[in-house]
């Protein structure tokens, strides 16, 4: 089989791309991340990729919070041609994906969501199932299509609510999960068994 390449999106910390690269670098994943993106160009994921020694590259300044300019995202688009990624994971993503870049991949864009969806699409969605009483709360991999944290559900990790927990405690218990469950999403998407 030949290895997945993958351009890895990214707004913030980075942690799930970590855990992807350093499951490729183990050699437990067959895939290489051809290109890491990010729209804020201060993003610590940005820093990570470099230190891995991956392309690394910071769209340039959007004017909208939850979108990019379409010619932004016709950019974002040229940049993963242009390294020939295959597939587009969302890590940490915070913009809408548009036209542009569905329709350059479609059906190889995925993202990973901190909910069992679906319930609690949408922001800090760890948050909404404290607030909600639940007793178990985790994290979703799924395609991307126009609608927010809306499309075909591919994998779910399931931990649980403790009592005492804070929104920081279990969104930590929810990335530990993550860290697992892409890696090994990936691993069913490049053929392995
Ligand atoms: C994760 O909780 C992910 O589910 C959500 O954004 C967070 C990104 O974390 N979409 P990181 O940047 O990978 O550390």
């Amino acid at each position: 089989m030949k290895p997945l390449k993958l351009g890895v999106l990214g707004s913030g910390r980075g942690s799930n791309f970590v855990s992807i690269q350093e499951a490729i670098l183990a050699g437990t994943l067959n895939a290489t991340i051809e290109v890491v993106i990010s729209d804020k160009p201060e993003a610590p994921i940005l820093e990570h990729a470099r230190k891995f020694g991956l392309a690394a590259e910071a769209l340039p300044v959007s004017k909208f919070k939850t979108k990019l300019e379409p010619e932004i995202e016709e950019k974002l688009v040229s940049i993963l041609k242009a390294h020939d990624v295959e597939w587009v994971v969302l890590a940490g993503y915070m913009r809408v994906v548009k036209a542009p870049l569905l329709d350059a991949y479609p059906n190889r864009i995925i993202n990973i969501h901190p909910s069992l969806l679906p319930k609690f699409k949408g922001l800090e969605a760890w948050k909404q199932a404290l607030e909600a009483g639940e007793s178990k709360a985790g994290c979703t991999v799924h395609y991307v299509n126009a609608g927010v944290d809306e499309g075909e559900i591919i994998a779910q990790s399931e931990v649980p609510v403790l009592p005492g927990d804070t929104a920081e405690s279990l969104h930590a218990r929810i990335q530990v999960a993550e860290h697992q469950l892409f890696p090994a999403v990936l691993r069913k998407l490049s053929g392995a068994s």
